[in-house]
């Protein structure tokens, strides 16, 4: 039974949760409501525990110590939180991450997907400032039930009406639906950059920060994934539920994904493996007079060959940095490497690509059809290649 945590603020159309929550329960989930104090002042809590057949949480401070440690256990066991009114306040809250209250700070430690209905007048919903909030949450992969146009409260007709409790919770039942989407699949992931040394001090590297990787993992395991993430040296923090494999060299990544390869059904290879190493490498710094002598390359593994040719029902996906004709040069790597797919970025784009946090990338399908994404963070670009990679696992099984 899927449990969903329902954050309720202050909105007149609050009495609207009473709705929501009779839903859910029609579709066999458990509801915890979680109100803020304000949204109390307006409805009584008394009703809302009484529908939900569980006691609302306000005010973590005044709990008792039972209840403390329940609630603690719910940021673990809640498949959705949706916030269903929520507030310019609250999304002005989780916007800047701001943790003042029991919904504020539960939103910050929640791991499982966040749906947000919005409710407020037009004015307020159209504000800059508000629709900054939305854009920077939705960035963060959260997701929104767009309010209606309707009779407002404050007697205005306009944007900002609570969208139907039935949307609210169609939406929110296919979330909980995606959240198991990849349940019982195994995904390796390779992330960031590596290093080939030419001695103790120097290495050749690129400019991968494994930011793309990193939230591919992450996607993943909100859908459900098991997910072995082989990783270059990044400055990132890893996904805490993911098994991480931290590598520095081609040859020792291509080990490690050879290792979990035959667990694997889906392999995502989003490393900027480097084409090149040290001929020789040495254990001594070399002296600068002997630099020249020792700078021989010769290429380094092509991992993704080597899988292509042992992939047999596994799904796999490259990446292509690309400075010109990216679609077709990409097309021409799917093809060499025997890949279901290929994401294509053009890496001479400014505000896009290493380092940053965002993105725009062209998928490409083994028949050469491609889509463009518009730029977006990475969080929302590795929704779209897993729905992707979605698609394809359904098409092979
Ligand atoms: N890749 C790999 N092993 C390598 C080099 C690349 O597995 N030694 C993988 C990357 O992880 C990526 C894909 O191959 O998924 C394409 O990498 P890219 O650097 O774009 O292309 P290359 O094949 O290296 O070709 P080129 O550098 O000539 O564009």
């Amino acid at each position: 039974m899927d449990m969903i945590a329902l954050g309720v603020s202050s909105s007149i159309s609050v009495y609207k949760a009473c709705e929501v929550i009779r839903r859910f329960q029609d579709k066999n989930c458990q509801v915890q409501v979680i109100m803020t104090r304000n949204a109390s002042q307006l409805i009584s809590p008394l009703l809302l525990s009484a529908l939900s057949g569980r006691e609302v949480i306000v005010n973590p401070f005044e709990e008792k110590q039972s209840q403390r440690i329940a609630h603690v256990s719910l940021a673990k066991e809640a498949s959705l939180l949706l916030v269903a009114p929520a507030t310019a306040n609250i999304l002005g809250k989780f916007a800047s991450g701001v943790a003042d209250d029991f919904l504020s700070t539960f939103y910050t430690t929640v791991e499982c997907p966040v749906l947000i209905a919005p409710a407020m007048n037009e004015a307020m919903y159209c504000h800059r400032q508000t629709q900054q909030n939305i854009r920077k949450l939705k960035g963060l992969g959260v997701k929104f039930v767009e309010p209606e146009i309707g009779y407002l409260a404050c007697k205005d007709t306009g944007w900002g009406r609570l969208a139907s409790p039935d949307k609210i919770v169609e939406e929110g039942l296919m979330i909980i639906k995606k959240s198991e989407s990849l349940k019982d699949k195994t995904i390796l992931v390779t992330a960031g950059p590596t290093r080939e040394f030419l001695d103790p001090v120097r290495f050749l590297t690129n400019r991968s920060s494994g930011k793309m990787g990193y939230e591919l993992a992450e996607e993943a395991l909100r859908r459900g994934a098991e997910v072995v993430l082989v990783s270059g040296p990044t400055n990132l923090f890893p996904p805490s539920r993911a098994e991480l494999k931290q590598v520095q060299t081609a040859e020792e990544m291509k080990k490690e994904v050879l290792k979990h390869f035959p667990k694997a059904d889906i392999v995502i290879m989003s490393a900027a493996v480097s084409d090149f190493m040290f001929a020789k490498a040495v254990s001594n710094k070399v002296k600068k007079e002997k630099l020249g002598e020792n700078i021989k390359i010769a290429p380094t593994p092509d991992i993704l060959v080597e899988l292509g040719r042992k992939k047999g029902s596994k799904v796999l996906v490259g990446f292509a940095a690309e400075t010109e004709d990216v679609v077709n040069n990409a097309l021409k790597k799917l093809k060499k490497k025997g890949l279901d797919l290929v994401v294509a970025n053009n890496v001479q784009a400014e505000g896009i690509g290493f380092e940053s946090d965002f993105n725009q990338v062209s998928i490409v399908f083994p028949g050469g059809k491609s889509i463009q994404t518009d730029k977006m963070t990475k969080i929302e670009i590795s929704q779209i290649i897993l729905d992707k990679v979605e698609e394809i696992v359904g098409k092979k099984s």
